[in-house]
């Protein structure tokens, strides 16, 4: 469950919502009715309504079938094909889960260093690679899963690797469905009308997901109960078209240059990251858009605190909170009190974690004026994330609208690829 709030943005920061009711109407009829820019990207709008119950299914038999014969998984991919699965796995999971699959990352960087020792730990581990990549093209996914298909084939044999290895790409093309049909790998389908950053919701994020343990259909049904939530064109009716105006009010009309997504749970920062990639490969082109931040407080309140509390007004925030955290922990009492915390003794850290919340609430809002929109989520479980993801896409798409971009496209990012190729000597650039 999702509830948002503008208790702390001041009167002359809050936009008048009501002010833009036509137009929220008129841009949620050209989502709706897929009239705008990118519209065949709009696949995710309905797709936990429409996705390939067949294909679910082959997911979780696969994905169960990997639990049992491997104690690894190398989830191979970048940006919108690998954040999503990463973000909701941290969020649930957390630090060491216990009698669950590890999952690993490769494929997200040319970082021979990280590569190195990320292949040295595999030479360790009993695993499986999951490659995910639309195009079936990019350099950085390519390069690693040619290595890590080496590296089983090897260590496997041909059909020990073709068991380990399953792929989510286009349904028929680019390199990576040309590879797995040669092979015979397993291949999940990433839609054509549906872009990376908004793919977690398909075989995307759904097959890593389940492999790491978590219940897809429970994240499945939240990200079902929030398009069923959020499907109304009235503004004043739909807290996902509310964040959307509001962030688009005080960036444009007040200024603004940066949103800080804030969240007191080290298990979100790969949630930040995913949320990072949503909005600023949507709304960052035309010269135009917010820049995205993110922290985890209170850890970041003793680093970049200062900045918000004081420094230059560029920024609002937007906090998650969870007001049900899976675990918790409790103070324990010192008899000897020698640093002086008997006034927590017995509480617990969610108690103090709150207060902290609260209290950060106040500092930044009152005294630093810089507007925090709130979001509370009622738990840290697949259901909560999916409603959580879906909320954002949904937002995210209304937002690049009001700013007059095409929410689907990210043609920036092909400028550093061609460059790259020219200088590797790719044939044709
Ligand atoms: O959101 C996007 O479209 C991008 O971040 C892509 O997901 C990313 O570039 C990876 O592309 P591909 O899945 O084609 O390998």
């Amino acid at each position: 469950m999702i509830k948002l709030d503008f208790s702390y943005v001041k009167k002359d920061q809050l936009v008048n919502f009501a002010d833009y009711k036509d137009k929220i109407k008129d841009l949620d009829n050209i989502i709706r009715n897929k009239l705008g820019a990118g519209n065949d990207f709009l696949g995710w709008y309905s797709w936990p309504n429409d996705y390939d119950k067949e294909e679910v299914k082959r997911i979780k038999i696969k994905a169960q079938e990997f639990i049992d014969n491997y104690d690894t998984l190398v989830v191979c991919g970048i940006g919108g094909s690998y954040l999503g699965a990463n973000a909701v796995i941290d969020a649930i999971n957390g630090l060491y889960p216990s009698n669950k699959m590890k999952i690993v990352y490769l494929g997200n960087t040319l970082d021979p260093n990280y590569t190195h020792q990320v292949l040295e730990y595999l030479k360790n581990r009993n695993f499986a690679v999951c490659c995910i990549s639309k195009s079936g093209t990019t350099t950085e996914t390519s390069v690693s899963f040619r290595i890590l298909k080496t590296m089983l084939e090897e260590k496997l044999g041909k059909d020990g690797a073709r068991k380990a290895i399953v792929c989510v790409t286009d349904k028929e093309k680019g390199a990576l469905k040309t590879l797995a049909n040669n092979e015979g790998y397993e291949t999940y389908i990433l839609p054509d009308n549906i872009g990376g950053r908004y793919s977690v919701i398909t075989a995307v994020g759904l097959f890593p997901i389940a492999c790491a343990g978590i219940d897809i259909d429970e994240f499945l049904n939240g990200c079902k109960a929030a398009m069923e939530k959020y499907d109304n064109p009235n503004i004043l009716k739909n807290d996902a078209y509310k964040y959307a105006l509001e962030r688009y009010y005080l960036h444009t009309k007040l200024n603004y240059k940066v949103e800080m997504l804030c969240s007191y749970e080290l298990r979100f920062r790969m949630l930040n990251e995913w949320w990072k990639q949503l909005f600023d490969e949507s709304e960052g082109k035309d010269g135009k858009g917010l820049l995205t931040s993110s922290v985890v407080f209170t850890t970041d309140l003793h680093s970049l605190g200062q900045f918000i509390q004081e420094g230059s007004k560029i920024l609002f925030e937007t906090v998650i909170y969870i007001d049900n955290p899976t675990y918790d922990v409790t103070i324990p009492y010192d008899s000897e009190n020698l640093d002086g915390l008997n006034y927590l003794a017995d509480k617990t850290l969610s108690f103090v974690n709150s207060k902290a919340y609260e209290g950060t609430l106040k500092a930044h809002s009152e005294h630093g004026n810089v507007p925090n929109i709130r979001i509370n989520l009622d738990k840290m479980d697949a259901f909560d994330l999916g409603e959580l993801l879906y909320f954002f896409m949904k937002a995210c798409a209304m937002s690049a609208y009001l700013l007059g971009v095409n929410p689907f496209n990210q043609p920036g990012v092909e400028i550093y690829k061609k460059n790259m190729f020219h200088l590797l000597g790719k044939k044709g650039y």
